[in-house]
């Protein structure tokens, strides 16, 4: 089937209209994304559109993190030895998931490339990342390899970024970019909108692409020539992010499990972060939006939030655990969003309320195939410091003020 088929099987009638306005190269360019274009795959995700209910408390159970707080001293010792040797002996990497739009940021240009004021000199978020893996690489002895997760949208910008910031000197043959996955937004009756650039409008398939862009960019591979055995996989927005902690490292290998994360406590009911629980006796996490009111306000006997262990981007995985889920299918979460979109006459309308459905798949979601997994309850003040609004809650000024006083407490000492 030739494109123009294809658009009118799948009733995208819409678009072949607007090809009047277009060259011929513009055309072309549109139909190879076309044939590209798994419509099956936007049936599937369309029927899902209404199937998924809000979570409630009753078949969910509450989880109890590891508190480093309770441990005793000689327990924490051995796990951070057993992780220390694992790092020492270069079976660590580090994985920056980077394919995000920032949409809440409202930059224009990818998060990582955002210059934040901390102590002692503001750093871009990449190079805050960078630094701290030379701090790493210094104390062990070691190089650790630094995998970046791009997308379609920002991966020309990230590596102009690197290569004209001369890898904030990090050795270049430890820095990897692969790139994520695509999928079509779709609007409320099913069409697809095309944009600016006269192409079908696409956005990056969540965090979750992860497991299968790994795989198909061949970073498993690598990973494996270079002996990795345990892999952290986390976002780039956090500016408090621990990127090597033997603790969870040597936790994880100690209880054996192929996936280990960091979590903090809720701030409120009302925080907007996943809650890890329980349900059907796998750990999960539950996002925010899709927790009802009675969930996120739930209390436990001891009156804090039943469900206030949070999830915040902090995953450590196996080798083995991404290889089997490079393979698995998850589910898809649904945002409605706003995009720009051609109408009918050529114009680019700016919506004032969204107008399209994103489909993204989740991390965390990859934790369904395994039985058992490990959460250790880290601190906020220690562990994360978000970015993701432009002001008020997890914005450049909350972050800066959880940074710099990390950096006085923590850094400045040292
Ligand atoms: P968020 O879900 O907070 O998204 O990403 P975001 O892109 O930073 O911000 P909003 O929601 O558009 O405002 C958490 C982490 O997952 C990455 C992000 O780059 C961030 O490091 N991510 C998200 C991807 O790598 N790919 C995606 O498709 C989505």
């Amino acid at each position: 089937m030739n494109a123009l088929e294809k658009l009118k099987k799948y009733n995208q009638d819409h678009i072949i209209d607007l090809l009047q306005n277009f060259t011929e190269e513009e055309k072309e360019k549109l139909f190879e994304q076309v044939n590209r274009i798994d419509f099956n795959q936007i049936e599937s995700l369309y029927n899902q559109l209404n199937a998924k209910e809000k979570e409630t408390p009753d078949e969910i159970e509450e989880i109890v993190a590891i508190n480093k707080d309770k441990l005793i001293n000689n327990e924490i010792q051995r796990y951070n030895t057993i992780g220390e040797n694992i790092i020492k002996d270069n079976q660590y990497a580090l994985v920056t998931m980077s394919g995000g739009q920032g949409t809440r940021l409202g930059l224009d240009k990818p998060k990582g490339l955002f210059k934040i004021d901390i102590k002692p000199k503001p750093k871009y978020l990449f190079e805050i990342l960078a630094d701290k893996l030379k701090e790493k690489n210094n104390q062990y002895n070691v190089t650790i390899p630094w995998y970046i997760m791009t997308s379609e949208e920002n991966d020309s910008d990230i590596k102009e970024f690197f290569e004209s910031n001369n890898y904030f000197n990090y050795p270049k043959s430890y820095v990897q970019f692969f790139k994520q996955s695509n999928l079509p937004l779709i609007t409320e009756d099913k069409k697809l909108v095309i944009g600016k650039n006269k192409l079908i409008k696409e956005a990056a398939n969540g965090n979750g692409g992860i497991f299968s862009s790994m795989y198909s960019n061949n970073i498993l591979d690598d990973m494996k020539e270079r002996k990795i055995r345990w892999i952290f996989i986390s976002s780039i927005d956090n500016i408090l992010l621990n990127i090597a902690d033997p603790m969870l490292i040597g936790l994880a290998e100690d209880r054996k499990v192929e996936i280990a994360t960091k979590s903090i406590i809720k701030s409120s009911p009302e925080e907007k972060v996943g809650a890890i629980c329980k349900k059907d006796n796998k750990i999960k996490v539950i996002e925010y939006s899709e927790m009802s009111e009675e969930m996120k306000n739930a209390h436990n006997e001891e009156g804090e939030l039943k469900f206030g262990e949070s999830h915040i981007m902090c995953n450590l995985f196996s080798l083995n655990a991404l290889e089997i889920l490079a393979k698995k299918e998850l589910p898809y979460h649904i945002a409605y969003k706003k995009s720009d979109y051609m109408d009918a006459n050529g114009n680019i309308i700016h919506p004032d309320a969204p107008n399209v459905y994103k489909f993204e798949t989740f991390i965390f979601d990859g934790w369904s195939y395994f039985n058992d997994i490990v959460v250790l309850r880290g601190k906020r003040e220690e562990d994360f410091a978000p970015i993701k609004n432009k002001e008020g809650q997890d914005s450049p000024q909350t972050a800066i003020a959880l940074y710099n006083n990390f950096y006085d407490k923590e850094i400045k000492k040292l």
